[in-house]
């Protein structure tokens, strides 16, 4: 079968790709011949692309589930919570061509590669901290557009609600992804799922969609909403 690579229909800098078993999404590669985590490189009509590999990132699968997340902008500004060594925050650099992704991870091993990453990349600045403690970062990071959670923590809507309330834009996105078996082991993924919605809800962040993505990441939901500031 012959390549084929075409725009995706809802994200704009997001490719289908055609004709490469397993591959079925793909960035521009803002760094061309380099592979960050050993995907695919494709070139096709004078470009590169870059293999986004829905089983590796939770906002990849999201994508290929259907949904759209209208803040992924090319000129947004991003705050990333969880971004170990990188592999989602590449693409997410890849589609902010005139953006930045401000990177926040706390354990020190990933933060090797984030840090060797945001070398090469000048839209990434890696932030070596907390997440629980946005107060520790507010001199880096500015007003953003678009915040992202994947933290994989039983706390994480507190602190993604904290990040949101200090940093996030009025009438801007914030997604996450929640792992049900990291919130609770006892209660169902629906409960689990059900109860974050409504904390997210109530602090203020009105959900516009929420999105199953547990075919390719195990008993993860997927929350996108909109702030309207704090309650
Ligand atoms: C599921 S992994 C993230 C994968 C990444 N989003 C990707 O798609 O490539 C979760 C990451 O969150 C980080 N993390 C967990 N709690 C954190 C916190 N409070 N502050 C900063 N990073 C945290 C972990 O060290 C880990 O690297």
């Amino acid at each position: 079968m012959e390549i084929e690579i075409k725009p995706a229909k809802k994200q704009q800098g997001v490719f289908r790709v055609q004709g490469i078993p397993g591959v079925l999404l793909a960035t521009v590669n803002a760094t061309p011949s380099l592979s960050v985590y050993g995907e695919r490189l494709i070139p096709y009509k004078g470009k590169e692309y870059r293999e986004f590999s829905h089983k590796r990132s939770k906002i990849a699968s999201s994508i290929l589930v259907g949904l759209k997340i209208p803040y992924l902008k090319p000129n947004a500004k991003v705050l990333y919570l969880g971004a170990s060594t990188g592999t989602t925050v590449s693409h997410v650099s890849d589609l902010l061509t005139k953006g930045v992704v401000y990177a926040v991870e706390f354990a020190p091993r990933p933060m090797r590669d984030l840090l060797e990453l945001a070398s090469l990349r000048k839209n990434i600045v890696p932030i070596h901290d907390d997440a629980r403690y946005p107060e520790n970062y507010s001199d880096i990071v500015d007003g953003v557009d678009f915040v992202f959670c994947d933290v994989a923590q039983p706390n994480q809507s507190e602190l993604f609600i904290k990040n949101i309330q200090t940093f996030l834009k009025k009438g801007g996105g914030a997604m996450i992804a929640i792992k049900s078996r990291s919130i609770s082991q006892s209660k169902t993924p629906e409960q689990v799922f059900d109860e974050q919605q409504k904390y997210l809800n109530k602090n203020g962040l009105e959900i516009e969609r929420s999105v199953s993505i547990s075919k390719y990441h195990k008993e993860h939901q997927v929350f996108l909403g909109k702030w309207f500031g704090k309650k």
